[in-house]
C-alpha cells in the first residue's frame, strides 16, 4: 500500500485520501477509525479524509471529529462524499469548517450538473467517482469518434470532459498502461460542440447507490 517507500519519491509527492466508513460513525468511533487508519497505513498524517455517506444517524457527530483531527494538522483537508444539497445544507447548520470536497458518482451517463453548480456557489470541489462508469459509457460510439480525432481512447476523452467541467477525478485501474493512458489527457482540449455531445449521453443512469437510499443507524451518541 505505501508504494512510496520503496520509490525515490517522498511523502509529500502523494496525495492520500481515506474515508470513515458508514459503520464508523459518530464521534469517538471516527476518532478510533481514524487512528486505526494512520496505523494501517503507517502514516502520521492524511492529505483528504472523507465522510463516505451523508445518511448516517447520528450525523453531526462524524463530522466534529473530522473538525478536531483538521485542528489537530492530523488531516490537511476534510469532506464528505455521497452528499447532495439537502445533506450539505443541514450540515452547515452546525459545521465550523465547510467540505473541502464532496466526491459523488459522477460520469457521462450520470454528470449531476446541478449539484455540480451548487458545489461551486460553496467553493467546495466536486470529484468524481467511478467517473469512467465502471467502463460502462467506454463503447459509446460518439467517444469513439472524438478520441480518433485526438489520437485519445474513449477513457481519455471522458477524463478530458471531467477536467474541463472543474471536476477532480480519481479513475481506477489495476493495470500500469491504463493508469498512465488515464493520466496522459493534458495535450487536447474538447471544443465546445464536443462537449456538449457527451453532456447529452446523461441517462441519469448511476452505476451505484443514490444517496438517500443507503441509510444506518451507529449507535446514539449524545454531542
Ligand atoms: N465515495 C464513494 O462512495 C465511492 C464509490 C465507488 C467508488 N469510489 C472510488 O472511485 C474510484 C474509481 O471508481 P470505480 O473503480 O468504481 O470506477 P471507474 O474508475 O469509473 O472505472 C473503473 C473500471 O474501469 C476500468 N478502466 C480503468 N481505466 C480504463 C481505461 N483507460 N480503459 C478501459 N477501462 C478502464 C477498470 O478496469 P481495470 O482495473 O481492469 O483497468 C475498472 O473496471 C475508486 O478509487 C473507488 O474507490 C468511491
Amino acid at each position: 500500500m505505501i508504494f512510496f517507500r520503496s520509490s525515490n519519491l517522498s511523502r509529500e509527492d502523494y496525495f492520500i485520501t481515506t474515508k470513515v466508513w458508514n459503520t464508523e460513525q459518530g464521534y469517538d468511533k471516527t476518532l478510533k477509525a481514524f487512528e486505526n487508519s494512520l496505523k494501517r497505513l503507517k502514516l502520521d498524517y492524511i492529505d483528504l479524509y472523507l465522510v463516505h455517506w451523508p445518511k448516517i444517524e447520528p450525523f453531526f457527530e462524524t463530522w466534529k471529529a473530522l473538525e478536531r483531527l483538521y485542528d489537530k494538522g492530523l488531516i490537511r483537508a476534510i469532506g464528505v462524499s455521497n452528499f447532495e444539497a439537502h445533506h450539505l445544507d443541514r450540515l452547515m447548520t452546525k459545521a465550523n469548517v465547510l467540505p473541502a470536497v464532496d466526491q459523488l458518482e459522477t460520469h457521462p451517463y450520470f454528470p449531476n450538473h446541478l449539484l455540480h453548480r451548487y458545489l461551486e456557489e460553496l467553493d467546495i470541489v466536486h470529484q468524481a467517482w467511478s467517473p469512467l462508469g465502471r467502463g460502462a459509457a467506454l463503447k459509446e460510439p460518439a467517444l469513439k469518434k472524438i478520441g480518433k480525432k485526438y489520437g485519445k481512447t474513449p477513457a481519455q476523452v471522458i477524463l478530458r470532459w471531467h477536467i474541463q467541467n472543474d471536476i477532480s477525478i480519481i479513475p481506477k485501474s489495476e493495470k500500469p498502461d491504463r493508469i498512465r493512458e488515464n493520466a496522459d489527457i493534458y495535450d487536447f482540449e474538447l471544443s465546445r460542440e464536443e462537449m456538449l455531445i457527451i453532456q447529452k449521453l446523461n441517462r441519469g443512469e448511476r452505476v451505484s447507490h443514490a444517496p438517500d437510499v443507503v441509510y444506518v443507524r451507529t449507535e446514539p451518541e449524545e454531542f
